[in-house]
């Protein structure tokens, strides 16, 4: 699969959110972070708006939820519309059987890594999950800057992907720009979520090419 850069509308004006996302046409998927002042310091939207998106654009939602106890309430997003719901490893009880559960509702299951988090237990995991969100700012907050010590993460869950011939896209979230999108594109990732990158600016579309482009030119062409 190609590149896919997904913006995060954090950093969108949120009064506004239905025709910021109209903004971003050429978007592959509109990140969506969901944040309950437990599992994060910050707080920011439940299902109601995510439905209340859902309905509003056409673009696929993929949903970020910093949240604990993502197994009580990580259902009701996927039920909300959501094309894809991304839970925290760190706080899911049972992340099989809730991924599974997300995929029997109709959404992908995604499975997040905040930076200090190994990844090895979650490697043989990988075959129930549709993608993997490496992050690479500590969650919370838009507009901070990328902690290249996540790459060498990266990289091993990017191998165990191609060792067991899954298609599990990898994602990478948090300072990503035009600068940073080559690091991660050359570790592996291959779905750019971008905040600040994309709605810091006057033309959030052009922002979404210069990073495509950017991610492309340190894409490897075997992956
Ligand atoms: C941070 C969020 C990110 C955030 C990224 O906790 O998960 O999605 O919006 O913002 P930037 O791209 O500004 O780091
Ligand atoms: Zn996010």
């Amino acid at each position: 699969m190609g590149i896919q850069i997904t913006p995060s509308i954090l950093n969108a004006d949120f009064g506004n959110l239905a025709a910021e996302v109209g903004r971003i046409p050429s978007a592959d998927m509109v990140h969506v972070d969901v944040m309950d002042n437990h599992f994060v310091p910050n707080l920011t939207l439940g299902p109601t708006m995510v439905e209340a998106l859902s309905r509003a654009t056409d673009q696929p939602l993929d949903i970020h939820l910093m949240i604990d106890d993502p197994d009580r309430w990580a259902p009701g997003y996927a039920e909300a519309g959501a094309a894809s719901v991304t839970f925290h490893a760190e706080a899911a009880g049972e992340p099989v059987s809730l991924a599974r559960r997300l995929r029997e509702i109709g959404a992908r299951a995604g499975i997040a890594l905040k930076p200090g988090t190994d990844a090895t237990p979650y490697l043989d995991l990988l075959p129930e999950f549709d993608q993997v969100l490496i992050m690479t700012v500590e969650p919370g907050f838009g507009g901070q800057s990328f902690i290249p010590e996540t790459m060498p993460k990266l990289r091993r869950v990017a191998d165990a992907v191609r060792n067991a011939g899954l298609d599990v896209w990898l994602q990478v979230d948090g300072g990503i720009t035009a600068d940073t999108i080559g690091i991660a594109a050359e570790a592996g990732a291959n779905t750019f979520v971008a905040g600040s990158a994309v709605f810091g600016g006057e033309v959030p579309a052009e922002r979404i090419a210069s990073l495509r482009d950017a991610a492309s030119a340190h894409t490897h062409a075997h992956r």
